[in-house]
């Protein structure tokens, strides 16, 4: 029989779930206005993954050359290969420069040009002029620790404004109501083993992606989409699940990230014959096309015997024509990962490197203000009541089919300021907090004394080793028919492994063998409806690159059919159902106010 749980009770205005960029903004900005904010997270928020964000921040500051917030926002739309919702492209692109000097005042510490100003460097897939060039200087950087400067920053200032912080609580399920509105969370404290339930107005999840449902990722082992899971389990949706991205230069072997920014202040690609392919494949952008771009290329060239190394399986990328004070200025991080991780001097030889999983496209669908949406049949734009998510959780969508290098951390702040600005309106401090489902409570404590008395015969890693190489193998960076079927075939079987899952440790106590096991049923939320949703998108499209749909080198594209974002359920017998919703193709502002000409961002060839 199942032990019952004493709770330990709180009751606040809003919940944030994660303190990761997305979520420490949103937390300051609920803080900042009087909310009694508290933010939940299973690391301590200084640790979260955005602190290995390098390269910088897209905002159209012009600081450095030309730009506007059209263009940003053009690129945008581009780099979406036209799925990302208008709405919150434009939202995103004109909010950018004031969230960026936001941070400023707040305090992070980003690098300077000659006289003063934030130091901007070029990146992929952002252009001057609507895409006809040259390269921009859209990213902000504070060298190549930006997503380290601004979590630091944004932790000092959630603690300035009084947010509370619960560091080291693993979220195990949102409390949902029988109508259906979300009510809160409970969370266990790994420290000591107690059970906390969270009362509040709204819940805000901020858990980041799934990027460890793969084998090799840039993402920390605590990417675990638990978010996504959490969602799954409530019976709503997960968005544009099938778009994932591989990001060019993982060091070979590792998967640690190098950053793009590498290739912005001057490196660049070459394979086995020494040939700065990228010229071949993108004769305008070279090295700075879009990631999904770049990535298939190196797929291409390793494909056809023109890697590097032994096994010419790999890439090389060059930065050793570089002045060595740029790089000890500018890319210090990388010019230290690559030292530990690949044994390479960057100022003599080039860096192994080879696409790797770094990004999640899809997630947890949302307006532009963060409100999560019931997004299903005729009611796609439903909001549902008392949830937000924001971050690599949330899907927006912005980035439709492939995001663009730096435009995730002006995501994570553009968004977590919206969530906090639309939660001022909504949230009434002066409402009483709502009392939980006590049945909810009950079956979030079921699952997790099953899983924690789990005495079958699979131990956690190695199902957890099962789906990441399925996921590896079978929804890589080119997809066929075939592999996503058999993809489909394999996270089905190992679906139903979960239920002879052994778990050793039955303690509550820094349980690290059913944390890991709670956190791989979030992640196999996430992977099943990854492969479903693209086992069904009969198209190419961003970062989803089928073999089978495919006109000429790159481009199936069928927007006839398909422009249209997927959502994906999962029950608990691991049976996905897919729905469509259509793509926002209205910008937010009219033409005619101000608003960016329509005719710029109507669907086109995508080439760099
Ligand atoms: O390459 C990078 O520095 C990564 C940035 C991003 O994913 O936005």
């Amino acid at each position: 029989m199942a032990k019952s749980y004493d709770f330990v009770d709180h009751k606040y205005d809003v919940v944030v779930v994660g303190a990761g960029g997305a979520g420490l903004r949103a937390t300051l900005g609920m803080a900042e206005q009087g909310l009694r904010t508290a933010c939940i997270t299973k690391v301590f928020p200084t640790r979260s993954h955005t602190v290995a964000a390098q390269g910088g921040i897209a905002a159209s500051l012009q600081n450095m050359t030309p730009d506007s917030w059209e263009w940003h926002m053009y690129d945008t739309v581009k780099g979406s290969d036209w799925l990302g919702d208008s709405d919150a492209m434009e939202y995103l692109a004109r909010e950018a420069p004031k969230a960026v000097y936001e941070l400023e005042h707040y305090g992070v510490p980003f690098s300077r040009t000659e006289d003063g100003k934030i130091y901007q460097r070029p990146f992929g897939g952002h252009m001057q002029n609507f895409g006809e060039g040259p390269p921009v200087q859209r990213t902000c950087a504070a060298a190549d620790r930006t997503g380290h400067a601004i979590l630091h920053t944004l932790y000092g200032q959630s603690l300035r404004h009084n947010a509370e912080f619960y560091i080291e609580y693993f979220a195990l399920d949102l409390i949902m109501s029988d109508d259906g509105v979300c009510q809160g969370v409970i969370a266990w404290n790994l420290d000591d083993g107690t059970i906390h339930r969270f009362s509040a107005k709204m819940v805000v999840l901020a858990t980041g992606g799934y990027g460890r449902a793969y084998f090799s990722a840039t993402s920390a082992h605590t990417c675990t989409g638990d978010g996504g899971g959490m969602i799954a389990r409530a019976g709503l949706p997960l968005q544009d699940m099938e778009f994932v991205q591989f990001h060019p230069t993982g060091i070979y072997g590792s998967g640690c990230l190098i950053t793009e920014g590498a290739r912005g202040e001057g490196g660049y690609l070459v394979n086995s014959e020494g040939e700065r392919f990228m010229e071949r494949y993108a004769p305008s952008a070279k090295d700075l096309a879009s990631r999904d771009v770049v990535s298939r290329c190196m797929t291409m060239e390793i494909r056809e015997g023109r890697g590097v190394g032994r096994n010419k399986d790999h890439i090389f990328l060059h930065l050793d024509h570089l002045d060595p004070a740029l790089l000890a200025e500018r890319l210090p991080g990388i010019s230290e990962s690559a030292r530990i991780f690949a044994g390479v001097d960057v100022t003599k030889d080039p860096i192994p490197v080879l696409p790797t999983v770094h990004y999640n496209m899809g997630g947890i669908p949302t307006n532009y203000w963060g409100e999560v949406l019931d997004a299903s049949g005729d009611h796609p734009n439903r909001i549902q009541p008392g949830l937000m998510a924001v971050g690599e959780a949330g899907c927006a969508s912005v980035h439709g089919a492939n995001r663009l290098g730096s435009n995730s951390l002006i995501d994570l702040v553009v968004f977590g300021r919206a969530a906090a600005i639309k939660a001022g309106e909504v949230v009434d401090p002066k409402e009483a907090v709502p009392t939980p489902n006590e049945a909810a409570c009950e079956k979030i404590m079921a699952r997790f004394d099953k899983l924690r008395h789990a005495s079958g015969s699979t131990p956690t890693a190695d199902l957890r080793d099962r789906m990441q190489h399925a996921m590896q193998e079978d929804a890589a960076v080119f997809r066929t028919q075939e592999t996503l079927a058999q993809g489909c075939q394999r996270l089905d079987d190992i679906w139903s492994g979960m239920k002879d899952l052994k778990v050793s440790d039955r303690s509550m106590i820094w349980n690290s063998d059913l944390v890991e096991t709670l956190e791989l049923e979030n992640l196999m939320a996430n992977a099943i409806t990854t492969v479903y949703s693209a086992e069904a998108r009969k198209e190419s499209r961003g970062a989803h690159a089928r073999e089978d749909y495919k006109d000429g080198a790159f481009s199936g594209r069928n927007d006839e059919d398909w422009r249209k974002h997927t959502l994906a359920w999962v029950d608990e017998d691991g049976k996905v159902r897919l729905d469509y919703r259509g793509v926002i193709t209205e910008p937010l502002t009219p033409y005619q106010q101000g608003g960016i000409d329509p005719a710029k961002i109507a669907p086109k060839a995508r080439v760099y």
